[in-house]
């Protein structure tokens, strides 16, 4: 036996007024359908099947080779979504349905249901929870004894039926084989004429087979994003799952609500985070840092004791007790040594800089190799781009770069060399020397009374 799971994600999900997937707006870094993926995957399933159809093509692009997909060609109900993936179900298989747009379902809200689908030994197990609210969903009809009978959508719902609490979640366990049994026998025959997944209950149900609804407390594990507005609110959920369990690990957010962290991120202890930082992607922080309001982390590895200041960093590395910004802007492929400082207004791109130095203000460095306890005066530029090619600039250890300093690449300044400010460096600065590359100074001596007597 194998369990395997079912993603649903072939609607157009009309409501949400998009030109694109639903299942692939995003909720904190990752789309829509990621999440019920991930779900699966932490219960142990390894083999995951996706139901396409509405731009199916740009869902597949976006999630690759994870899992395997089955074209739903006509959006025809969701028992019919599930009949395209016939081949991907043996009959000895547990298989688990999901839906592309409940991006908020846990892994252990899944391993509760398993469990229950297991001792029970049920054919379904249809995971429900009550909501104050129930409009929309599928309701959950159950006998005077709690015997569940059926599940009945919204729109085929008696008055009666509808004032039923515990709604159909639309995640359920099935055994393999009684469920291709069942979708064999199912029709359209509704107000929206569609092959409903749910109509399986009441014919196994016929067939005396074990079917029944475990109620979860968790209600926010089953909210499906169907609009804009529902997407905000699962993304609200989401940021405070997320938020939360950081702080439980020691890690200070000055004001959670306005700290938007993605949930791959890695936090150390006694870092805090200042209100309206974005921490994306595969970032990971040390310790003791702190990252200063406004600031923006996409992939970056940033070590302990690093103070950031309102500044965007993309995909490179910061090491130990650095501290950079305000309005710093460092991009892909940067390696930030030890103990230096990245100051106002500087911009960094694939280049390496090495411990000690000292980058304070107005200064870009673009494809170039810095040694250590290197000074730069405000205002330099590596000048790495001709026109046509990117070139790059190599300083040594110690070197002092005048204010005003242009380092017109490819270009070397070696190991304790300067530049006087005001320079255009285009040949090497060899060892212990000095490069000036500027017009000498020529004062004409009162100038300005002989032009105010003309
Ligand atoms: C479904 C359930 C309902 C439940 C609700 C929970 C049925 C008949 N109803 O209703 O009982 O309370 O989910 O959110 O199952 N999909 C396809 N192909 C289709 C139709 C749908 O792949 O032909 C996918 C959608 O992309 C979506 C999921 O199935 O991810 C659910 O479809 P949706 O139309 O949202 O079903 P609901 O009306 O919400
Ligand atoms: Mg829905």
């Amino acid at each position: 036996m194998k369990t395997k799971a079912l993603v649903l994600a072939a609607g157009q999900g009309t409501r949400m007024k998009s030109n694109g997937s639903k299942v692939l707006h995003k909720v904190l870094g990752k789309s829509l359908v990621e999440y019920p993926i991930i779900a699966a995957k932490g219960v142990g399933v390894e083999e995951i099947c996706l139901i396409v159809g509405h731009k199916a093509e740009d869902v597949k692009a976006a999630l690759g080779e994870r899992v395997s997909y089955a074209l739903q060609k006509e959006q025809l109900g969701t028992g019919h979504a599930v009949m395209q993936a016939l081949d991907f179900m043996e009959d000895a298989d547990e298989v688990i349905v999901l839906c592309g747009d409940t991006p908020l379902i846990t892994k252990e809200t899944l391993q509760t249901m398993l469990d229950f689908h297991r001792e029970k030994q049920n054919a379904i197990t249809v995971l429900s929870t009550l909501m104050e609210d129930p409009t929309g969903y599928g309701r959950i009809v159950r006998d005077a004894n709690g015997n569940l009978l059926k599940i009945v959508e919204q729109k085929d719902a008696t008055e009666e039926e509808k004032a039923i609490n515990e709604i159909n979640g639309g995640i359920y366990t099935f055994d393999g084989k009684l469920l291709k049994y069942a979708l064999s026998k199912l029709d359209n025959n509704n107000v929206q004429n569609e092959y409903y997944l749910t109509d399986t209950i009441e014919i196994l149900l016929n067939e005396g087979k074990r079917v029944d609804a475990i109620a979860i407390e968790a209600s926010d594990d089953i909210a499906g994003v169907n609009s804009r507005i529902q997407l905000a609110g699962v993304t609200q959920v989401m940021k405070e799952r997320i938020n939360e369990k950081h702080m439980a690990n020691g890690v200070t957010l000055v004001d959670p609500a306005n700290t938007y962290i993605e949930s791959d991120v890695v936090i150390g202890k006694d870092t805090i985070i200042e209100p309206g930082c974005m921490l994306q992607g595969n970032t990971v922080i040390g310790e003791n840092c702190r990252i200063g309001y406004n600031s923006k982390l996409t992939n970056m590895t940033i070590k302990d004791n690093v103070d950031i200041e309102v500044s965007v960093l993309t995909d490179s590395f910061v090491d130990e007790g650095t501290h950079v910004g305000p309005f710093a802007y460092v991009r892909p492929n940067s390696h930030i040594g030890k103990n230096i400082k990245v100051g106002d207004f500087v911009e960094i791109k694939n280049a390496n800089i090495g411990d000690g130095t000292k980058i304070s203000h107005l200064t870009y460095i673009g494809d170039a190799d810095v040694g250590e306890g290197v000074n730069f005066g405000c205002g330099t530029v590596v000048v790495n781009y001709d026109g046509q090619k990117k070139h790059r600039t190599t300083i040594g250890n110690h070197a002092f770069i005048g204010c005003n300093t242009n380092l017109v690449s490819p270009v070397v300044v070696e190991d304790n060399a300067y530049t006087a400010a005001g320079s255009t460096i285009t040949r090497t600065v060899p060892e212990n020397s000095l490069g000036i590359a500027r017009a000498k100074q020529e004062n004409k001596e009162n100038w300005v009374l002989k032009k105010r007597q003309k």
